[in-house]
């Protein structure tokens, strides 16, 4: 880091901050008596705080977004030049970023072929159910419509996302939600006791709670059930991966009563867990996949919605009629700074292979995990996928009786302290806001992940002795 803002007063900043801003998912109260952080400068893994605190960033800009990391001259050149270009046209046109990122981006997704630009992960989903709602009117007057999502899940922060919303506490106060969306349960083996699934174990667990699945679709009337909607792995849920069967038993009942699939890949896509997506570990084939975080890694704000030619084909399929296209526009999926950053974004990944450091990085970051796991007891599970490790904490091992919130959140604050931050599921799940959340950059050295695991190893002793 050059330092240079340190010379800087940033009071003003902070008065501004204060008077002004209204932070995400922050309860300001404190505010009145404390300074926010304010992040002042980023550069590979690290950033630096309005002190010049340097902190290692083990959730890639809080949210599992900067994915290759800070300070990136050629993301940030490919957007100056393209801005000075062309900075933005609808997308009822073209753009050359356009083509080029949706040319690139399908070459990593055999089987999918077409991308719709917007710019959030929520409006993305969004898209999607439209679509699902537009091809049930045209297939069958509207009535196979539902759309059904897992507990724990979350799919966006707008009302229709939230109406997908596997999240109570998310959700608490915000309904009533739009009808159409239907919960079935999670499939979480570590809590397979709530599903009354406990004398069950491996593939036998995985395909018996796909079927929790099934009798969901049954009790709606299968003729209603137009989707199922996934995240690959659960995020902000508590970093669930589906256990051995679950995948091949979910496309063996998206088949049998011809129920249309999306993977909602806003956290894992494009990289996040050693594959450029979640859904490819698995063998899934979907037909709507959505994207957003690390498109382009935070450096402009992108999200696409991909699809098979399949599904394109409904909505070209009768042009003498003026209702059957797709009546959507999302006003800054133009902005062709987007596709810029991405393409350049991918070329990094490419280049300096990150997907491969992804694996590498995310075993070691996962096996230390598990170290810790021997030493600490209230560290009761470990889970996750390349560079997107969770670990849940429990009070006691034997009921898996969740750690009080205030102690995970302290497990945070002691982190941060040693100068790494770390991350916690965060009113999502009443009861189970428990799960610590690792998300560094996949440019993350073996250094880094001792580093993190290090701080929270100390974290844990200081909280729980
Ligand atoms: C799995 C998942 N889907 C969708 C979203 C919503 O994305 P955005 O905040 O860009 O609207 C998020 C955000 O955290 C997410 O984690």
């Amino acid at each position: 880091m050059d330092g240079s803002y340190t010379d800087n007063d940033l009071s003003k900043v902070i008065a501004a901050d204060k008077a002004n801003v209204w932070h995400h998912l922050v309860q300001h109260k404190p505010f009145e008596t404390s300074d926010p952080r304010i992040i002042v400068e980023g550069k590979g893994m690290r950033v630096w705080d309005q002190n010049g605190k340097e902190f290692l960033d083990a959730v890639s800009g809080g949210v599992w977004t900067v994915n290759v990391g800070y300070g990136r001259a050629a993301i940030a050149d490919a957007v100056r030049d393209q801005l000075m270009k062309l900075c933005y046209f609808a997308q009822t046109a073209g753009s050359i970023p356009g083509s080029q990122f949706a040319e690139k981006l399908i070459s990593k997704m055999p089987g999918m072929t077409r991308v719709y630009y917007t710019n959030s992960g929520s409006e993305a989903n969004e898209k999607a159910f439209k679509m699902i709602r537009q091809i049930a009117h045209k297939k069958n007057g509207g009535k196979k419509h539902k759309i059904l999502y897992r507990d724990r899940d979350y799919h966006g922060s707008t009302l229709g996302s939230m109406s997908c919303g596997g999240q109570d506490e998310r959700n608490a106060q915000y309904g009533p939600f739009a009808p159409g969306f239907v919960r079935f349960p999670h499939c979480m083996e570590y809590r397979k006791e709530e599903l009354g699934l406990g004398h069950l174990s491996g593939k036998d667990f995985g395909i018996a709670a796909a079927n929790l699945i099934e009798d969901v679709i049954l009790k709606e009337g299968p003729e209603t059930v137009g989707a199922l909607c996934f995240e690959p792995i659960t995020a902000g849920g508590g970093v669930i991966e589906a256990p051995e069967g679950y995948w091949p038993r979910v496309a063996e009942i998206c088949e049998k009563y011809d129920i249309l699939l999306h993977i909602d890949e806003v956290v894992c896509g494009v990289g996040r867990t050693g594959e450029w997506f979640g859904y490819q570990h698995y063998g899934i084939k979907p037909d709507f996949v959505t994207m957003a975080k690390g498109v382009a890694s935070g450096y402009a704000a992108i999200a696409c919605l991909v699809t098979t030619e399949e599904v394109f084909d409904h909505f070209k399929d009768d042009a003498s009629d003026p209702m059957s296209y797709f009546r959507d526009i999302s006003t800054f999926g133009g902005c062709t700074a987007g596709p810029a950053a991405a393409l350049a974004n991918m070329q990094i990944i490419e280049d300096e292979s990150l997907l491969e450091n992804c694996k590498e990085m995310g075993a070691r970051m996962n096996a230390n995990l598990h170290a810790l796991m021997e030493k600490h007891s209230v560290i009761g599970d470990v889970r996750g996928k390349g560079l997107f490790q969770g670990c849940e904490l429990v009070a006691d091992r034997e009921t898996k009786e969740p750690v009080a919130e205030a102690d995970a959140q302290k497990v945070v604050a002691e982190c941060a302290a040693q100068g790494v931050i770390i991350g916690v599921t965060n009113r999502s799940i009443p009861g189970r806001n428990n799960t610590l959340c690792f998300s560094p950059a996949l440019i993350a050295t073996a250094d880094d992940i001792d580093q993190i695991t290090n701080a929270v190893d100390v974290a844990l002793t200081k909280v729980f002795g």
